[in-house]
């Protein structure tokens, strides 16, 4: 299993003693949460920051944009190294035509939802052409929030899914921690993203952190 720690959390004065922390560990992408301030009300970071940390890393970068026009993003990541390319589907009301843009730049595109968005707002089309799906189990635009139980009905409707889009990787963003993992795993998550869970206690933690959520 694929985990996401999510540099939302990390240490931003100490960036590249963060990412280095993780140099060696297997199946691990680096979580980019990038926000906007207007589809979420929080502002992260952007391209200068990514620039750089794609500079300081080899470990895949998977970027999840909150914002209101993930289109003007597609180009102006495109040169950042960046694995996974997510964006949200209530962003945009032309998500196939966004899938197909980003598959120009990205070996990986998924489309991510929101706790109260209908589940049908994720066409068979979508699911067709995207490589990822991203489920929220918190309202995106914050770290450290409690995980939303309702997720994992929410992730088990996909997982049935999955037969048809075999290659579909479902992945679980927000108050992901060893409490909810094993569930959250057999729920059908492919793929868990960790923020403050990870982080909290430390570099000499990491290893054991990330290891407890395969569990
Ligand atoms: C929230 C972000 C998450 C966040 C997760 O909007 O998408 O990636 O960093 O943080 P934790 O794991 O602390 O809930
Ligand atoms: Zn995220």
């Amino acid at each position: 299993m694929i985990i996401s720690p999510s540099l939302l959390a990390c240490d931003f004065l100490n960036i590249e003693s963060e990412l280095n922390a993780f140099e060696g560990f297997e199946d691990l992408w680096f979580h980019l949460d990038i926000m906007d301030s207007h589809f979420v009300p929080n502002l992260t970071f952007g391209h200068p920051i990514v620039k750089l940390i794609s500079k300081k890393t080899k470990i895949p970068l998977d970027a999840h944009f909150m914002v209101s026009n993930p289109e003007f993003f597609i180009e102006t990541f495109k040169d950042f190294n960046i694995h996974n390319f997510t964006f949200h589907i209530e962003a945009t009301k032309n998500s196939l035509e966004l899938i197909k843009k980003a598959k120009k730049y990205y070996p990986s595109v998924g489309v991510s939802i929101k706790p109260k968005t209908p589940l049908e707002d994720i066409s068979t089309e979508v699911l067709a052409n995207i490589d990822l799906l991203l489920i929220m189990s918190v309202e995106p635009g914050f770290g450290g929030q409690a995980f939303i139980e309702e997720s994992y009905e929410r992730i088990e409707y996909f997982n049935k899914l999955k037969t048809q889009y075999p290659n579909l990787t479902i992945q679980v963003d927000g108050g992901v921690s060893n409490i909810n993992a094993d569930k959250l795993r057999k729920a059908g998550a492919d793929n868990l993203v960790a923020g403050s869970y990870i982080f909290k206690e430390g570099p000499t933690t990491y290893r054991e952190k990330v290891e407890s959520l395969r569990r």
